[in-house]
């Protein structure tokens, strides 16, 4: 008989940004639940990877001055050496630019356009890069902002395919209503009916302003919506448009895990873009919380964007995943502070876990000459450990499967205490100094022993290495991944006679000023950074850039230009459209810089151009090129152009 099948998902994530917390938090849930599921039997398949193309990769990349693709293979590497060092243990990759997925992007477009859910038209409205959203006029705020991130969007006007997503309202709304466990949390649940109730508009899926992406088969001077083609992923990746194999056996996908900032997508566009193609809808998507670094939202600007690799080198990979899923219930917002981190460690892995770990050990040891004694009958206080035991075999599946990680782990946490309370209460050290009571002995021994079988299959999904560490220190010979996490319920199964094999401890107790010493590093964005309480800005060491050689610099062409004409981009409150003169030519630039000037006062300035940065569209205008300032104030968003203190002639190259 074939086995049962388990599919989870992460996210894809951006490769305009390396990875931090959040990712990695997605990421080892997703993990710990694949982990778990092969434990129990089941043939998982874990999918995550890269999403590499549209608009906000673009523009990254010639931010940089480099190719999409180059970016795209620089930064997935960041990920996967993440991925290795954290133990996911992932069943395959997928990148958005690698053939199969393009081609089974295509497919589906292909797919849901015979269907007769695609057609031609105008797209008009607002677009957020960074979200890689189509906000329509009613949800853009007054300030033109995206209402999801609170960035500035963008005014998009263009031809652009639609997909009928109107259509599909009420289906949409039947499923979910049918189906309570499609949407978790529930709170996330009611927000996503209100919003389908709310009315569902027909759905912009296509773009024409720039390139990178993948081209509509048959009109390639359209590229498809970010969105759609990412979404895709969970199919590709399992041989859509094929039907046999893997996407015989693993779809619809078990769950797909996501952030709640895009559940949006994953639970209105691509259950109705399935829908259209006539596939099953995924079993269930769960939102998790949100994760701020010491009180404040992690921005590459307060550089308090916490590097993963940072905390494994100081914290290790296993007490880094038992935070995470241990500090908050999953679904919940979480803060994430070195002090809260260390304090864990020493009290819950360091103290009880490891201390149990130990003594344990070391009294098989002592005792019984590293020889696990035999099981005899179990005395009272044995079992109250093998009702525990029970009791936390009880709610493992019920837990696992609401994705209440930080649920198993308390439940496992209570039969740690209550082991550690029966070795005081038992005293061996006594029993050990009475001849007579050698078998009483050998009984409380073998009990704890037994309970710490439990409790090792019992932490596996969520520090694998360190439940290896344990298995094998229990003188275990057999693979712990080839155990059945269902062993659990059976008291007894130690083999009595094996030889323990105590060596080093499973968590060293961390000193508090580790805490500090992240506090006062500061080094270029990406390392654990925690913003000192004082204004931004104050800070005396910025983040330096790596070094450039001469050649580098000279590829910039930073040229004087004269402002010959002035004006507000109309819609905008930040953006002025310059005419300027470099003597051998004009250009066009839009800049940021209507919080600080007037139109006015900018006539006859001579300002800074990189002249030779690629085009790019600002509201519609081809900005062509960009003109240099530096902040004067971060919270207002001031700033100061550069100019020169002596006349100096249009077209200048500076050097
Ligand atoms: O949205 N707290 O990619 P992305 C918790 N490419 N989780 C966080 C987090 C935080 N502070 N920051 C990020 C995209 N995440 C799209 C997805 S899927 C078809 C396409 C996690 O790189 C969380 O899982 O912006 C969130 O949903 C995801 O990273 C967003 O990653
Ligand atoms: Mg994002």
């Amino acid at each position: 008989m074939a086995k049962n099948t388990f599919y989870v998902t992460t996210p894809i994530y951006y490769v305009n940004d390396i990875p931090h917390i959040g990712h990695a938090y997605t990421t080892i849930a997703a993990d710990v639940l694949a982990r778990y599921k092969r434990l129990s039997g089941y043939d998982v398949f874990f999918l995550t990877g890269t999403d590499e193309h549209g608009q906000k990769i673009e523009r990254t990349a010639l931010e940089s001055g480099e190719q999409p693709q180059s970016l795209a293979d620089r930064v997935v590497e960041r990920f996967k050496e993440l991925w290795a060092r954290l133990n996911i243990s992932y069943n395959d990759f997928i990148r958005t630019t690698e053939l199969r997925h393009k081609e089974a992007v295509r497919a589906f477009f292909q797919k849901v356009y015979q269907q007769g859910d695609i057609y031609l038209g105008d797209y008009e409205g607002w677009y957020c890069t960074p979200c890689e959203s189509f906000i329509t006029e009613t949800q853009v705020s007054l300030e033109n902002n995206c209402p999801d991130c609170g960035r500035p969007a963008e005014r998009v006007k263009e031809k652009s395919f639609f997909f009928r997503m109107s259509k599909y309202q009420e289906p949409l709304l039947d499923h979910i209503e049918k189906n309570p466990a499609f949407i978790q949390p529930v709170s996330r649940r009611n927000e996503i009916i209100s919003f389908v109730k709310g009315g569902l508009k027909d759905l912009s899926i296509s773009r024409t302003s720039f390139r990178w992406g993948i081209p509509v088969p048959f009109q390639p001077d359209h590229i498809i919506y970010v969105w759609f083609d990412a979404l895709t992923n969970y199919i590709s990746a399992i041989g859509y448009p094929g039907n046999q194999g893997l996407f015989q056996n693993f779809w619809p996908a078990d769950v797909h895990l996501v952030g709640k900032d895009i559940l949006r997508f994953h639970t209105v566009y691509w259950p109705t873009f399935l829908m259209a193609a006539g596939l099953p809808l995924p079993k269930k998507v769960f939102a998790h919380g949100w994760w701020t670094v010491e009180g404040k939202k992690m921005s590459k600007s307060l550089r308090n964007v916490v590097d993963p690799n940072r905390l494994i080198d100081t914290y290790g990979a296993d007490a880094v995943r038992y935070f995470l899923l241990r500090e908050v219930p999953f679904g919940l917002d979480g803060d994430f502070s070195h002090e809260t981190f260390i304090q864990r460690i020493n009290s819950d892995l360091a103290n009880d876990l490891g201390n149990l770990f130990n003594r344990s050990l070391v009294m098989i040891k002592k005792y019984f000459g590293g020889r696990l004694p035999t099981a005899s009958t179990p005395g009272d206080g044995a079992i109250l450990l093998k009702s525990k035991a029970e009791e936390l075999y009880q709610e493992l599946e019920p837990a696992f499967n609401e994705l209440a990680f930080n649920k198993v782990l308390t439940r496992a946490w209570e039969l740690i205490n209550i082991t550690n309370k029966y070795i005081d209460s038992s005293a061996p050290w006594v029993l050990a100094k009475e001849p007579a009571r050698k078998s009483e002995l050998g009984q409380v021994l073998y009990s704890v022993m037994e309970t710490l079988r439990i409790i090792t299959l019992t932490l596996a999904p969520f520090m694998p290495s360190t439940a290896e560490e344990m298995w094998y220190q229990l003188g275990r010979e057999e693979d712990l991944w080839g155990q059945q996490i269902n062993s659990i319920k059976d008291w007894g199964l130690s083999p009595a006679g094996i030889e323990v094999r105590p060596r080093k401890q499973l968590f060293p107790r961390l000193e508090r000023d580790i805490s500090l010493k992240f506090k006062e590093e500061i080094t270029d964005r990406g390392a654990a950074l925690i913003p000192e309480p004082q204004a931004p800005g104050s800070d005396p060491r910025p983040p330096i850039p790596s070094l450039i050689s001469l050649a580098q610099f000279q590829q910039v062409d930073l040229r004087t230009a004269r402002v010959l004409e002035a004006e507000v981009v109309k819609g905008s409150k930040k953006l002025i459209k310059l005419k300027l003169d470099l003597d051998y030519e004009k250009r066009t630039v839009v800049a940021g810089i209507a919080q600080s000037y007037q139109p006015e006062e900018l006539l006859g300035k001579t300002v800074i151009l990189v002249a030779n940065l690629e085009p790019t569209k600002l509201m519609g205008i081809e900005s062509q090129g960009m003109i240099l300032a530096a902040d004067t104030d971060e919270a207002t968003g001031k700033l100061a152009l550069a100019t020169f203190t002596d006349q100096v002639k249009p077209g200048t190259r500076l050097r």
